[in-house]
């Protein structure tokens, strides 16, 4: 292994249920892939495509039927390779009578932050994601964009050197985008690695060092914002070059899978 993989999939397949026949149209269909250190990966891909179960698998949280994940070296699924890992889910849950400020606390316990470094990064963290003011408001009263925000910082709080992010932008307004937009390209300047998926194709092609484009559980394409084609012609001639790319290898193999 060299010193700079982070995160390494090695024909990676998964199936989720199987009908009475033991069918079932596979999640992830033997993906492998490479991250190394300061790589900011975005994941593209179709509703469906095994963007977030890749992430969850990585997490831990979802076994492979085969293949193997490793993060930081070890085994995904060993907590201790996740010591130094930010993660924001597809779907944050919050508990609802807590504020933000609460479940920080809770977060810089778990990072082991000592109590004085936990306040003042706290602090940090809830101007950085524009939520100061709403601090010890329960979040039940919290807007999709701000439970979205909140959720953020519960990743950023411990400072990761990995940031595993499934659809960082979505429920934001352009605003919110903006914001987790500067936050990515921050941790990239400080040659952080993050690896992020995200439908909003514009997003991913302004801040990502390397794009995936995940369809049916594959990874068909793997390639830097530089090598797209641009600018493009024909049919997509009014989109941007990632979204000339992603429609020009998707559509029409289609199956309209909302998952
Ligand atoms: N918990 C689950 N149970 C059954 N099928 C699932 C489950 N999670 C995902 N799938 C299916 O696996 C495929 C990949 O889903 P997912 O990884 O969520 O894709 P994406 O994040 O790219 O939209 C889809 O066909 C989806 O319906
Ligand atoms: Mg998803």
């Amino acid at each position: 292994m060299k010193d700079d993989l982070v995160i390494c999939f090695t024909h990676l397949s998964k199936r989720y249920h199987t009908d009475l026949f033991g069918r079932a149209k596979p999640a992830l269909a033997d993906l492998s892939l490479e991250i190394r250190a300061g790589e900011v990966l975005g994941i593209v891909g179709p509703n469906g495509a095994g963007k977030s179960t890749t992430i969850k698998i990585l997490m831990g949280f979802v076994f492979p039927d085969r293949g193997e994940v490793t993060l930081n070296g070890l085994p995904a699924a060993d907590p201790a390779a996740h010591a130094q890992v930010g993660y924001l889910p597809e779907n944050p849950c919050l508990y609802d009578k807590l504020s933000i400020h609460d479940h920080l606390i809770f977060a810089a316990q778990v990072a082991r932050l000592a109590p004085d470094e936990a306040e003042a990064r706290i602090a940090k963290v809830l101007q950085r994601v524009r939520l100061a003011k709403v601090a010890k408001t329960p979040v039940r009263k919290f807007s999709k964009g701000m439970t979205q925000r909140a959720a953020l910082a519960y990743a950023l709080l411990h400072d990761p050197e990995l940031l595993i992010l499934d659809e960082p932008m979505s429920g934001l307004d352009p605003l919110g985008r903006e914001l987790v937009a500067e936050v990515i390209r921050e941790y990239r300047e400080r040659g952080r690695t993050i690896l992020f998926c995200s439908h909003i194709l514009t997003d991913v092609e302004r801040i990502c060092s390397r794009i995936g484009l995940m369809h049916q559980g594959r990874l068909v394409a793997d390639l830097r914002p530089p090598d797209l084609p641009a600018p493009p012609t024909g049919r997509y001639a009014d989109k941007s070059p990632l979204e000339a790319f992603f429609l020009n290898q998707v559509a029409g193999n289609e199956e309209g899978n909302d998952g």
